[in-house]
């Protein structure tokens, strides 16, 4: 496919994700903290799940796509040999953090934070890492275009 393609899909699904994940870590997770009620992320959660998953499943295609569009493969990874490959190689190191913050908070965190309120200032870390993780990935990426880090 198109590069300039690709990268129009990267940067919708970032939208998405990161303008997502700074909503709540802004807006919802201060109200919650105030009123120690987790309703409203639960809700949010609930009703971003369809769009956010399958943003963050698309940005991992299209990124890996546009990776080897730069001649970067999989055995190039984590050598940080050459700029470009330092910028994608921080970038996955980035999105498999996320994806350990996702996995914990899925099996663990949500579903404690509906019997405990007590457990809502793990959730605001996990959102909160998450926020901070997916603006670092859109820095890193943005940097792969001017030559790499
Ligand atoms: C939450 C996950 C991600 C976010 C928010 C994200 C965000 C971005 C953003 C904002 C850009 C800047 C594009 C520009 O300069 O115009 C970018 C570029 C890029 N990203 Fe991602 N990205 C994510 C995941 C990934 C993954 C998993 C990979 C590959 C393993 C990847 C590979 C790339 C590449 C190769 C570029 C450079 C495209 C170009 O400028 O030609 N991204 N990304």
């Amino acid at each position: 496919m198109n590069h300039h393609l690709l990268l129009i899909i990267h940067l919708i699904c970032a939208t998405i994700w990161v303008g997502g994940h700074l909503y709540v870590a802004t807006i919802i997770i201060p109200s919650i903290l105030k009123k120690r009620d987790a309703k409203r992320l639960l809700d949010f959660e609930k009703s971003f799940e369809p769009l956010g998953m399958p943003s963050l499943l698309i940005l991992i295609i299209t990124g890996v796509w546009m990776m080897y569009q730069y001649g970067v493969t999989f055995s190039d990874l984590f050598s940080f040999s050459t700029p470009i490959e330092t910028a994608i190689s921080l970038k996955v190191l980035f999105l498999l953090a996320t994806v350990a913050l996702a996995i914990s908070a899925q099996s663990w965190v949500l579903p404690s934070v509906r019997k405990s309120p007590k457990r809502i200032p793990i959730v605001a870390g996990h959102v909160i890492m998450v926020a901070l993780l997916g603006v670092a990935l859109l820095t890193v990426g943005s940097f792969v275009s001017r030559g790499g880090l």
